[in-house]
């Protein structure tokens, strides 16, 4: 009947709860396109990151299904999940570059932990740092970055993958409204290049900036859902 085959992610009635009575998200019914650029939004505790951990087989859906570049993400074996993680991006608050390791080596390990030869892995990370504005900090540590350069690491080895799917749960979480603004329009570009991106955000700038589609959760459930046409991202 529909987008179901093409789309590279959907929940058919997807409930998740952590513990018994309460629910994270009830009964969601979502699908997203290649190249689609969706932002996810609802105040806290609606279940923007539960929804972004059960596409990225991080969480188990307690009901429904979940097609993820066409597999069943809530039925995957544990040794079928590092192969459709290969093909997802992330960006989430709790998976922090690594302070020991330079910014170089932080998005190279990326590369590494799937197998890519060495000679290309240099070859990518030299281009993604570039792209994102970070060559003259390949070398430093995280933690003599601004927050900014930070967060253009974290998303320069989310990308560096080229994945189909790019997730970011609050990527802009604690930078100020340019800097958020400037992180939003690399990873509003990865959607340009045929990255299915979805971003959870509560920030108004950010929701009133961008266009492509919008999803409003509440109490786990869609509440509402819109499209525009353009976005004012770039001007
Ligand atoms: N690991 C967990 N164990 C138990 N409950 C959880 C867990 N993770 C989330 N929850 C609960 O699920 C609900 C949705 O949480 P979730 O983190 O998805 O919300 P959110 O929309 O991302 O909120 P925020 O904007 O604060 O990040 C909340 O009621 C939360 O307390
Ligand atoms: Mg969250």
């Amino acid at each position: 009947m529909h987008d179901a085959v093409r789309a590279t992610v959907g929940l058919f009635h997807v409930s998740k709860s952590y513990a018994a009575g309460h629910f994270a998200l009830r009964d969601v019914c979502l699908e997203f396109q290649r190249g689609e650029f969706a932002l996810l939004s609802g105040p806290s505790g609606a279940g923007k990151t539960t929804l972004l951990k059960l596409i990225f087989a991080a969480e188990r859906a307690s009901e429904g299904q979940i097609l993820v570049l066409g597999r069943n993400a809530s039925r995957l074996g544990a040794a079928a999940i590092p192969s459709l993680r290969r093909r997802i991006g992330v960006v989430f608050q709790d998976f922090k570059l690594m302070p020991r390791r330079t910014v170089e080596e932080n998005v190279a390990l990326a590369l590494e932990v799937v197998g890519t030869p060495r000679r290309e892995v240099r070859a990518r990370v030299f281009a993604i740092l570039k792209q994102l504005g970070l060559q003259d900090r390949r070398f430093h540590h995280p933690l003599s970055l601004s927050g900014g350069e930070q967060q253009r690491v974290a998303i320069a080895r989310a990308l560096v993958n080229e994945p189909e799917i790019l997730l970011a749960d609050e990527p802009t979480g604690n930078l100020d409204e340019e800097l958020s603004l400037e992180i939003m329009d690399l990873i509003a570009a990865a959607a340009k290049r045929g990255t299915t991106v979805i971003v959870a955000t509560h920030d108004s700038a950010i929701l009133e900036r961008y266009g492509g589609r919008h999803v409003r959760l509440e109490h786990g459930r869609v509440v509402s859902e819109h499209s525009t046409p353009a976005g004012r991202e770039g001007e």
